[in-house]
Formats: structure tokens, C-alpha cells, sequence
């Protein structure tokens, strides 16, 4: 292993004022997301719509450090035949692969789910690499619903297998970004998301220790500690900062050289806001990079205003560009609502 090598990549993922674009929907996932504009889920429209983003150039060079892609996109040629990965590096964003094979029901733990894609899984990093990724990106989601799940084993069970996956991905010279989703459906409140997640969290470390995986050489994806999106009370920035901050704190180790947060279903906004007050409240008592790796809060406004018509293309990449700045201010902790406003 090039523990070196993976280092600067990981360390370029979370480069200062900006994060990742997670483009990296599954088939069924970008067909959602197209019926929800009415446009139909073709190969080409698909290729188009992701084009369209990796083409806006402001937006790429300035605030985004890589983008994850789907197994058919980093295959993908644009429209002029160049390769959608070359289109990427040509602005300076390393490409990444997302290589899990979604979650499935865990044996025994009814509603719970392990994911899967271990089987054959450095073939397939080794083919990634050679088409260009640099980095890669493996889910495991933990619901919160009740107070028996999620379960010790549904948690354990994913750790082991995140770090399986991360442990191959360095023998290929590929940045492993674990991602234990902790959901934010359901009715619980921020505590209990806080103790659900710094459970996952050690769990998670603890596994990665076991499986010899350099820290130095990994990117944390985690959701952040915040209130379920059915509970009556739900916490503001500054207490979704303080007790994400202090939860990770208590959990993740300082060699890692970043964390980057999904977005989960929040608005644009609320996750803009949020990643804002942990950087401009918390910079310096945090030993990690903290930024964005973003799929929804990046892309619902791209995508409404592209609406499957190419006559909207340059709206939805002026969305685009403004969602991207948006966020790299917030990693800078310089974005302040008023900075929405004047879009
Ligand atoms: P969201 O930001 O839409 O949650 O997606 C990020 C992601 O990559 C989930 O795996």
C-alpha cells in the first residue's frame, strides 16, 4: 500500500472551500429522481444531465474536489466523445466510483439491512482504477425506528463489511470513503440520533483498526447528528453543530484527514447552514477537514431547472453554480443566509 500516495488524495478530496458532488445515483435511484421532472430515464439523458453538470466549469474548478460516479457513468463518453471521467479531471476533481451493491435485508434482523458487493470486489477496483477513480464510496445505512433497532448486530455486521471494502480499496491504491448513514426518518429526537451514531462511529473505527486500514488514507461520510425529519422538536444550526462536532470528537481519530457529509433529505438550505455553523463555530478544536459530499442538496436545484429540456441548460447550471458556492463558502464557514438571498 502507497499510504503516501492515498494521503494527498484523501487530503485533495477536502481541500479548503471545497467538497464532493455525488452524482453516483443507481439506476432505479436516477429514474426517481427524473420521473419527479417528468423526463424519461434514458441512457443519453442521463449522460446529458451528468455532462451538463461536470461541464460547468465555475462550479467545478472552484468548489468541487471530486465527483462519485455510477458504474455507467465512469463508461460514459459526452455527447463529443470524451470520456465523462476525462471531463472531470480536466477541472481538477478526482473522479471516484461508488462500488457497494446497495443494502439488502439482513438475515434475521426484520427492517434492518447489511449491504452488499464484497463478492469479486478487487477485480472490479482494479478495473475502476484503470478507468481513471481515485477514490470510492461504500453506503451501509442504520434506521433509527424503536428502541431495538437498530441492533448491535445490524451495526457490527455493516462495520465489518465497510471495512472490508476499505481495507481492498487501499491494496488498489483507492481512497475508501465509508459511509454509515445513520437515516433521519423517523420520529426520534437529536439525542438519540447522537447516541445511534456515536455507537456506529466507534463501531466502525474499531473495525477499521481490526482490518489494518490507514486512517490517513480514508474519508468519512457520515450523516450529521441531527433531529428526525418526523419529530415534533427539531434542533436549529447551532445545536446540530455543537453535538456533531462533540460526537465526532468523541469518535473519530484525528490521523483521518477528513470528513465530508452526506445531506440525507435535508433542504439545500438547512444542509448549507448546518455544515456553515460547525466550520465558522468549531475550526479549530476539530483535527479533521469538515465539508460536503452531497447528492440531493446539490442537485435538486440543478435539476428541477433543467427539467429534462436542453433549452434549460444553462439555468440549471447557473443553480448548480450557485449550490456549489454556497457550500464552499460553508466549508470555509464564511456563508451567511443573506448570501441566498442576493442569488
Ligand atoms: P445525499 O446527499 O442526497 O444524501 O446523497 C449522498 C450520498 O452519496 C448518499 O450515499
Amino acid at each position: 500500500m502507497d499510504l503516501e500516495a492515498l494521503n494527498k488524495i484523501a487530503v485533495a478530496m477536502v481541500a479548503p472551500g471545497k467538497g464532493i458532488l455525488a452524482a453516483d445515483e443507481s439506476s432505479g435511484t436516477i429514474k426517481k429522481r427524473f420521473d419527479s421532472i417528468n423526463a424519461e430515464s434514458t441512457e443519453d439523458n442521463r449522460r446529458d444531465y451528468r455532462e451538463m453538470l461536470f461541464r460547468t466549469e465555475q462550479a467545478m474548478k472552484d468548489c468541487i474536489s471530486g465527483v462519485i460516479l455510477f458504474d455507467e457513468t465512469i463508461r460514459q463518453n459526452a455527447k463529443d466523445g470524451t470520456p465523462l471521467v476525462k471531463l472531470i479531471q480536466d477541472t481538477g476533481a478526482i473522479p471516484g466510483i461508488k462500488v457497494d451493491k446497495g443494502a439488502h435485508a439482513l438475515a434475521g434482523a426484520e427492517g434492518e439491512k447489511v449491504t452488499e458487493g464484497l463478492d469479486g470486489l478487487r477485480d472490479r477496483l482494479k478495473e475502476y482504477y484503470d478507468l481513471g477513480a481515485r477514490f470510492a464510496k461504500w453506503r451501509a445505512v442504520i434506521d433509527i425506528a424503536g428502541d431495538e433497532i437498530p441492533s448491535g448486530y445490524c451495526i457490527s455486521t455493516n462495520a465489518h463489511a465497510l471495512a472490508r471494502y476499505a481495507a481492498l480499496c487501499q491494496e488498489a491504491g483507492i481512497v475508501p470513503i465509508v459511509e454509515p448513514e445513520v437515516l433521519m426518518d423517523g420520529d426520534h429526537d437529536i439525542d438519540r440520533c447522537y447516541d445511534v451514531t456515536e455507537f456506529t462511529l466507534k463501531s466502525l473505527f474499531d473495525e477499521l483498526y481490526a482490518q489494518d486500514v490507514a486512517l490517513e488514507g480514508t474519508i468519512l461520510k457520515p450523516n450529521m447528528v441531527i433531529s428526525g425529519k418526523k419529530c415534533s422538536k427539531q434542533a436549529g444550526a447551532e445545536e446540530i453543530a455543537e453535538k456533531t462536532v462533540r460526537c465526532f470528537r468523541s469518535s473519530v481519530p484525528a490521523a483521518l484527514p477528513g470528513i465530508v457529509f452526506l445531506s440525507g433529505g435535508q433542504s439545500d438550505e438547512d444542509a448549507t447552514a448546518n455544515l456553515n455553523a460547525m466550520n465558522a463555530g468549531y475550526k479549530d478544536r476539530m483535527p479533521w477537514a469538515l465539508s460536503f459530499s452531497y447528492g440531493r442538496a446539490l442537485q435538486a436545484a440543478p435539476l428541477k431547472a433543467w427539467g429534462g429540456k436542453a433549452e434549460n441548460v444553462a439555468a440549471a447550471q447557473a443553480a448548480f453554480m450557485h449550490r456549489a458556492k454556497m457550500n464552499g463558502l460553508a466549508q470555509l464557514g464564511d456563508w451567511s443566509a443573506g448570501l441566498e438571498k442576493a442569488a
